[in-house]
């Protein structure tokens, strides 16, 4: 089987990385999460005071970024977390305050041009399963695998709302709901890369799937692109 770059694109909460992270464990593969390194960025901006109510200080930003590291790690059980700076911030930039903040901070130019290269460098040898928004029209776009994966936007909103309910926070849906259709808005509609199905994807809309069946097709996909 050839070694290929699998570039998973689509919405916000549609279960792209429960997805990947499954497929990849299954075939030995490396995962990359792209959108928590933007959320890494956005929670870095945030503690340093550069995202103001209506403003962001963009210079401040641009002038700390280099020195901000992202990389990521693994638990006992084999759970992958985010590391910024050297510090597991994973369950800090999954709240409500880094999400509400990660699209305007995720649409800069410079912000995508630094986390693009890291991306390229990080799946330069192959084997990988990148999860984001423009891994297969802007970071690899000449990836053998590209997966566009969407769902409505309540089924999406259902979905997160479940899962931050079961980490401990009290959402409430309508403000879910709200966050998850501003994003994909910002998402589609910002100037650099955005968010948009690659010509040559593979279109997967899971709003009435299992996970069984959503598995199944996507190790059927994996497999045809790697004997090719
Ligand atoms: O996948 P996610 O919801 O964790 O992504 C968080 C945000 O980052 C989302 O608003 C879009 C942005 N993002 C992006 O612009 N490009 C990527 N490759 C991945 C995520």
């Amino acid at each position: 089987m050839k070694k290929i770059i699998i570039a998973m694109d689509g919405h916000s909460s549609c279960g792209k990385s429960t997805m990947a992270k499954a497929l990849a464990k299954k075939i030995g593969y490396t995962y990359i999460d792209t959108g928590a390194m933007y959320r890494a960025v956005t929670l870095y901006a945030l503690r340093r005071g550069f995202i103001k109510a209506d403003a962001i200080d963009e210079e401040s930003l641009r002038r700390e970024l280099p020195s901000v590291e992202i990389s990521f790690g693994h638990d006992a059980e084999g759970c992958q977390y985010t590391i910024l700076n050297g510090e597991n911030v994973e369950r800090e930039i999954r709240g409500m305050e880094v999400s509400g903040k990660v699209s305007p901070i995720s649409a800069l130019p410079f912000v995508r041009e630094a986390m693009t290269a890291q991306q390229r460098v990080m799946g330069s040898r192959g084997a990988i399963i990148m999860d984001g928004r423009d891994i297969g029209t802007t970071v690899f776009p000449n990836a053998e695998l590209k997966i566009f994966v969407t769902a409505s936007d309540e089924i999406r909103a259902r979905r997160r709302f479940d899962e931050l309910t079961l980490k401990g926070e009290s959402p409430v849906y309508e403000e879910v709901l709200k966050n998850v259709r501003e994003r994909d808005y910002i998402d589609s509609h910002r100037a650099v890369s955005p968010l948009r199905q690659a010509q040559d994807a593979v279109v997967l809309d899971n709003s009435h799937m299992t996970f069984e069946e959503q598995d199944k097709w996507l190790m059927d996909q994996y497999l045809k692109a790697a004997a090719e």
